[in-house]
């Protein structure tokens, strides 16, 4: 038998159900993975299930299908986000937290070339339209629950733009755009919602980064610590926004 972090720590004594896009690897899958370990029930929504890597989360959707429940989920589809919900809600039976970790990056700039405007439109569909639709066909169930969380991964360039990239700070800036109107809608519903900002994060996306070395910029299991920590304060103490800073920012 496969050793699994299924029994929840002691400290953990309000397990959530939780809905992670982007869970099959990056920072996704380390968030996943702890949250796993945290004691969470977990739905994931990744574009290609059959493609989970082996690892805790493959094995729990094998032997644990109480604690994981794995579904198809391509954030430019916003059928998928309907579809993913409304199973999560048939096995679970509610909705407790939101993590959107699906995303993708771009180096278009702002004199962009012909065509290029396709991967701008791509752009705003993963990273700004899919969590919306996401959230939108999650808020009954996070109203419901009284106490819903929604953590979202931004970056730093949603804070400020850096050198000629436009397409990607343009939508990380809408992105947190629509976490500050999360918070301001959920808010007297108990619903609570961060907007996590980091620089340079050690996984693929960050790949071809040559000015900073992998083991300098912040470790997705570092993020995965920092969640595990957010989905344990009350209402009364959740930050709205945490810039995560690997290099100096001036
Ligand atoms: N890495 C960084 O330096 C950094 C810094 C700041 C913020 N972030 C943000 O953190 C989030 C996670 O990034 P990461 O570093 O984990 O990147 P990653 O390793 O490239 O992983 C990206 C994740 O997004 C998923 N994804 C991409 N397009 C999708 C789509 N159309 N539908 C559903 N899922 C899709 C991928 O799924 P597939 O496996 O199916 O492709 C994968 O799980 C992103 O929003 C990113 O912008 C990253």
């Amino acid at each position: 038998m496969p050793h699994l972090p299924l029994e929840p720590p002691p400290a953990m004594d309000q397990p959530r159900t939780l809905l992670i896009s982007g869970a099959g690897r990056g920072i996704g899958r380390s968030i996943a993975e702890r949250a796993l370990a945290e004691g969470h029930r977990l739905s994931l929504g990744v574009r290609d299930p059959s493609g989970l890597p082996e690892g805790p989360l493959i094995e729990a959707v094998r032997l644990r299908p109480d604690r994981v429940f794995l579904h198809p989920y391509d954030a430019r589809e916003p059928r998928q986000a309907r579809d993913w919900v409304e199973a999560t809600l048939a096995h679970f039976g509610a909705i407790d937290g939101l993590i959107h970790c699906a995303g993708v990056f771009s180096r278009v700039g702002l004199l962009f070339e012909p065509g290029q405007e396709r991967e701008i439109d791509d752009l705003w569909r993963v990273n700004l339209m899919g969590p919306w639709w996401l959230t939108r066909a999650a808020w009954p169930a996070l109203v419901a629950s009284g106490d819903g969380r929604v953590i979202t991964l931004v970056s730093m360039s949603g804070q400020r733009v850096k050198g000629s990239l436009a397409a990607y700070p343009c939508s990380k800036f809408a992105l947190m755009g629509l976490c500050q109107s999360m918070r301001n809608e959920g808010w007297n519903a108990g619903i609570r919602v961060t907007a996590i900002c980091p620089g340079w994060v050690n996984t693929s996306m960050a790949s071809q980064v040559k000015a900073l070395a992998a083991e300098a910029m912040t470790q997705p299991e570092d993020l995965a610590t920092l969640t595990a920590q957010l989905l344990r304060l009350p209402a009364s103490a959740v930050p709205f926004e945490l810039k995560i800073n690997c290099q100096l920012e001036t």
